[in-house]
């Protein structure tokens, strides 16, 4: 079993918080007070309410987000694009969790699917409160070595998708009223370059900015953005260095930490960001990559 089994972790944080609720006596005042949102008590139901879509939500990271979210009492809206029964195990598991969802298969490369994705969340759940978008692809290439398709491909997925699914999911927020959220899963690599991964670097590179610009459009309306930059997370789209030992231990010493992220460690920075405990960040990024953008020789 992994070290860090996503039940194992959720139970432990339960019995944290159960731990202290039954240790009120030594609580701050502050985290005791029935008034204060942010209260201990209130954890367990940070999300209560929102309804939240996941982009590239039935693996990786994305299953990682909508796990979380939904145990933090969001009404999820699992996007994929392929392998239904991946997405059907999910909605069992978080249906029998006591969660809420459903699955919508759409391409967050079509347009048309972004906007019908949006639409059926509000259809189902009658509002849009949180966007994360989740799904990326790299090719791996050099500019050496990427075609125009692998080009394509990849900045119309992970830049022109997320360009779009910003824009319909603002307009949904705007029309509904309230303000929203818009959390990009972007990387590292929006301000690290990734030898041989160039046209995922100009998607990333491109993500940061999208978001720092859009912010500032959208601030006046209540919206805010904020990206998440994972570093190295042992996820599908590692596979190949993590199949690769040599490859994984030369990861593994670049990283401060010394190993890469579980999914989990990703998406309980979105469970924060997603709630309204994290109203005042928007227009930067929030890196969780174990300090490997900082890590250095020592020369
Ligand atoms: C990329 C991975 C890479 C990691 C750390 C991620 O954004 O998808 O391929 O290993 O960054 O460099």
């Amino acid at each position: 079993m992994s070290p860090f089994c996503h039940r194992c972790c959720i139970a432990s944080t339960i019995r944290t918080i159960d731990l202290a609720f039954s240790k009120q006596d030594s609580l701050s005042p502050l985290a005791m007070t029935a008034s204060n949102p942010y209260a201990l008590e209130t954890l367990s139901n940070l999300l209560k309410g929102k309804v939240i879509i996941v982009t590239g939500g039935n693996s990786g990271i994305g299953k990682s987000i909508v796990e979380t979210v939904a145990r933090l009492g969001a009404r999820v809206v699992i996007d994929y694009r392929s392998h239904p029964e991946a997405t059907e195990a999910l909605e069992q598991e978080i249906g029998e969790l006591g969660g809420t969802c459903f699955g919508v298969q759409a391409d967050v490369g079509k347009l048309e699917d972004l906007q019908r994705l949006v639409q059926e969340a509000v259809n189902r759940y009658g509002r849009l409160d949180v966007m994360v978008n989740n799904a990326g692809i790299e090719t791996r290439t050099s500019i050496l070595d990427t075609t125009p398709d692998d080009y394509d491909k990849v900045l119309n997925v992970n830049l022109r998708g997320v360009f779009f699914a910003t824009q319909y999911a603002a307009k949904q927020m705007i029309a509904q009223g309230g303000g929203g959220r818009i959390i990009n899963i972007s990387s590292v690599h929006e301000d690290w370059p990734m030898p041989n991964n160039t046209p995922y670097c100009c998607a990333k590179g491109g993500v940061r900015m999208l978001t720092r610009t859009a912010a500032l459009e959208l601030a006046p309306h209540g919206i805010t953005l904020v990206n998440v930059g994972p570093g190295a997370v042992a996820t599908p789209i590692n596979d190949s260095t993590m199949n690769n030992p040599e490859l994984l231990a030369k990861l593994n010493a670049a990283i401060p930490l010394g190993r890469m992220a579980q999914p989990e460690e990703i998406a309980s920075v979105v469970g924060f960001l997603a709630s309204d405990a994290a109203g005042y960040i928007t227009a930067t990024t929030i890196f969780a990559d174990g300090g490997i953008m900082q890590s250095s020789p020592g020369l």
